[in-house]
């Protein structure tokens, strides 16, 4: 599995960081979004970490459950909730006796899955915990390789009187991998998250459903329905089955 970068070191600022950048700002429309396609109340979050979007569904009546790799996000979660169950796991390597309305996975955690059969699998697996009806929700951001010189980028993220996040990246393009550090000056001292992701083309992603029976049904710009268009940043891709489970 997509380990060796695993989130428990950045789980001691996860919420701070999600707040800086606008997340958490962001996770009730997220959770409004979701709400639509859990008709028979049941959600399964791939990667659901501290809870952010898990947590504000469960509090609209939805039966959320998840996995994540990190111990350290889990735990995050146990604080807020004891309402979600939620398991340590790889999402490119699971199954689920459980049938959902909804499985879904955002913030781009799917390019977590650095290996492309690792991105098919995951994708697999989410066709297989949905009921006749279930969709599978996908948010992920478009490539952004513009600034790349001699395959490599710096990104001013953040700025204010305390902290200052530069993001250093490195880019593979035979593998359509970005190893990426988080740079996060803070006073004095500053911490290193490093992290390494696959990125995809929204068609590369349709083509990976279909190849385990799932087709696109709707496809947005953002998590209030705006159109996805040349300037989308992300995307959010809903996907239905094609074909009845075994
Ligand atoms: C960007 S965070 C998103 C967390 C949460 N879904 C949210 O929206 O705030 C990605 C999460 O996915 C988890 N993750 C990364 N790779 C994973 C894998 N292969 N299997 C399970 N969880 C994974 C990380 O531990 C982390 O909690």
């Amino acid at each position: 599995m997509s380990g060796d970068f695993s989130y428990d070191k950045f789980s001691s600022v996860y919420e701070k960081y999600t707040s800086m950048v606008g997340k958490v700002a962001e996770a009730d429309v997220t959770a409004a979004f979701l709400e639509q396609y859990c008709s028979g109340r049941s959600a399964l979050e791939l990667g659901i970490g501290n809870g952010r979007v898990a947590v504000p569904l469960s509090e609209r009546g939805v039966n959320v459950e998840g996995i994540d790799s990190s111990d350290d996000m889990l735990k995050l979660l146990a604080k807020r909730t004891n309402l979600i169950k939620a398991w340590r796991g790889n999402i490119a390597d699971f199954s689920s006796e459980q049938r959902y309305d909804l499985v879904y996975c955002v913030y781009s955690t799917f390019m977590q899955l650095f290996r492309r059969e690792e991105q098919i699998t995951c994708l697999r697996a989410a066709a297989e915990a949905l009921d006749e009806e279930g969709v599978a929700v996908i948010e992920v951001r478009v490539p952004a390789l513009d600034g790349f010189v001699g395959g490599q980028k710096t990104t001013t993220m953040f700025v204010d009187h305390e902290n200052t996040l530069v993001n250093a990246e490195i880019h593979d393009p035979l593998n359509q991998n970005l190893f990426q550090t988080l740079l996060w000056f803070s006073g004095t001292s500053v911490t290193r998250f490093p992290e390494r992701l696959r990125y995809i083309y929204h068609q590369e992603l349709d083509t990976m459903a279909e190849c385990v029976g799932l087709e696109l049904v709707e496809r947005w710009g953002d998590w209030t329905r705006g159109a996805f268009t040349d300037d989308s940043k992300r995307h959010v891709s809903v996907y239905r089955r094609t074909r009845p489970n075994p």
